[in-house]
């Protein structure tokens, strides 16, 4: 069957979803994010490859992280970049996304970065757009977030580099994750050998398990000696009625606090995309402990999300 998010020759065209992706093209945008590094320290933060190219950043949802860090991204790549309000577009008037979309490609964008509250809202933007013009899904309800995948894959791959000897723990709300299953996936392909979910029954997909992950429901047991802790948010805002008792008891059983990490490899690290929940699945002495590599995360998320870009437009890397 036919790949849409690459071209004939194999080339990445959108980014819809790490599922379907090989691994050589996910190793090459870990390799091309590496040589975007370098562009935050220099004293002019820019590369040419995107100039004259028009970026458009549609967000149907908030967002903190992932819009600010595209915003960035392809500002660091030169590019002009649009960042629709949706709240103050013809959206409100009862405009149709595809109209938008067409409008927009009138004034010739190159490029449209898109989050929706919709699963299949980029495949359904990227099935509309001609061939020059690029989609990038920045999170689609509770089915794929490609990019944070990413950062977290070579998050990881900076402090842990030999990503064939881990054993990696995902641990919370992974039904509502579209987080969950871009890293699922993501380390399944890079040959990650060890995958653990770590979560109560009503926050756990059906036959979790045929993705190749290995289930636990106690966080003890689901720790044990794990060099890497991937926390979720408890997704409130996608929930029909009540999954848990309260979000108290959901700490005292699943939140992450020192004690329940002593259980992992004493130099684990621990991560979370954010927005984070302190208190609620994350207490604030790990989040902010010497574990924690969440800010390197987003970080990484400006080196990660130029490189996809780039690699889109046909660009190489950071030597420009
Ligand atoms: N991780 C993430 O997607 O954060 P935002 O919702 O702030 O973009």
């Amino acid at each position: 069957m036919n790949n849409p998010q690459l071209d004939t020759d194999g080339r990445l065209r959108h980014l819809l979803s790490i599922e379907g992706l090989p691994k050589k093209i996910l190793n090459q945008i870990l390799d091309t994010a590496e040589s975007f590094l370098g562009v935050a320290e220099r004293e002019v933060k820019k590369v040419p490859l995107l100039r004259g190219k028009t970026v458009c950043n549609l967000f149907f949802e908030n967002s903190t992280r992932t819009r600010t860090t595209f915003e960035i991204a392809a500002k660091r790549l030169s590019a002009d970049v649009i960042s629709l309000n949706v709240n103050t577009s013809s959206q409100s008037k009862g405009e149709t996304i595809l109209d938008t979309v067409d409008n927009l490609i009138a004034m010739h964008a190159d490029m449209f970065v898109v989050r929706h509250s919709q699963s299949g809202a980029a495949h359904f933007i990227a099935k509309h757009v001609p061939n020059h013009i690029h989609v990038i899904n920045a999170g689609d309800g509770r089915h794929s977030h490609p990019t944070q995948g990413l950062l977290d894959m070579f998050t990881i791959r900076k402090y842990k580099p030999d990503l064939h000897n881990l054993r990696v723990a995902i641990v919370g709300d992974v039904l509502h994750s579209r987080v969950a299953r871009s890293e699922i996936h993501a380390l399944t392909t890079l040959g990650v050998p060890e995958v653990r979910v770590i979560a109560p029954k009503t926050l756990l997909p059906t036959h979790v398990e045929k993705l190749g992950v290995h289930v636990f429901h106690d966080m003890k047991a689901g720790l044990k000696d794990v060099d890497v802790v991937m926390m979720l948010r408890l997704q409130n805002e996608r929930m029909n009625g009540a999954m848990l008792p309260s979000s108290q008891e959901y700490f005292k059983t699943y939140g992450l606090t020192q004690e329940k990490l002593s259980l992992a490899k004493p130099d684990a690290i621990v991560l979370h995309p954010g927005p984070m929940n302190r208190g609620v699945e994350i207490d604030s002495s790990v989040a902010d402990g010497a574990q924690s590599v969440i800010l390197p995360q987003v970080t990484y998320g400006i080196a990660i999300r130029m490189a996809v870009m780039a690699m889109l437009a046909g660009g190489q890397g950071g030597q420009a």
